[in-house]
């Protein structure tokens, strides 16, 4: 979305009705809100075929971006600059298993692994017993912006790779 668009009144009406709601009580815990767009732009496009591990690791950039979505779109539940306070799992610890891998190759295996259960959760979010948990992402976030989230929470890692 170019930044002149932010400014229309329709996007300034959604965004008072969205203002609204959440004042009216609207129940955030549920997972109910409708997911906020999220600019990829000037981060490499991916196309449609989900990548099956990180293709933005180390890119500032993507993490920069990952930084606003995180917080617009996965926040309320993981917490604020994603330090659980207990509702939700805390995703710094998400490659934990992998830092204590000293084998480089199992090292990477491992991250890669756990980008593709990231993303697969992410997309499909988490319902048990016709209770969601979670909600899905998939179809109102493109892979560019779940990929972006993933390298801000490697900077966010508990412990660094
Ligand atoms: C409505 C609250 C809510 C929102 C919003 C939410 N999550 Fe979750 N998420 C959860 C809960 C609760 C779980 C644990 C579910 C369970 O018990 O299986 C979870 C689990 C996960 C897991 C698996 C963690 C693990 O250790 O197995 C990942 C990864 C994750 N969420 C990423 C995200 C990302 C990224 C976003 C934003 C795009 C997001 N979540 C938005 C509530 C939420």
């Amino acid at each position: 979305m170019n930044p002149a668009m932010k400014m229309n009144p329709i996007s300034i009406r959604a965004t008072l009705a969205a203002l609204l709601l959440a004042t009216a009580g609207a129940s955030f815990a549920h997972g109910d809100v409708t997911p906020q767009p999220v600019d990829t732009q000037g981060l490499p496009p991916l196309g449609d075929v989900w990548k099956p591990e990180n293709p933005y690791r180390q890119n500032a950039a993507a993490a920069k971006v990952g930084s606003s979505a995180y917080n617009q779109n996965c926040a309320r539940c993981h917490g604020l600059e994603a330090i659980s306070g207990g509702i939700a799992p805390d995703l710094r610890k998400l490659d934990n298993e992998c830092a204590g891998l000293k084998d480089a190759a199992k090292k990477s295996a491992c991250v890669a692994e756990m980008d593709t259960y990231y993303a697969a959760t992410v997309r499909k979010g988490k319902v048990r017993n016709g209770a969601v948990y979670m909600p899905a992402f998939d179809g109102t976030m493109q892979q560019e912006a779940v990929w972006a989230i993933k390298s801000y929470l490697e900077t966010r890692r508990e412990k660094p790779l």
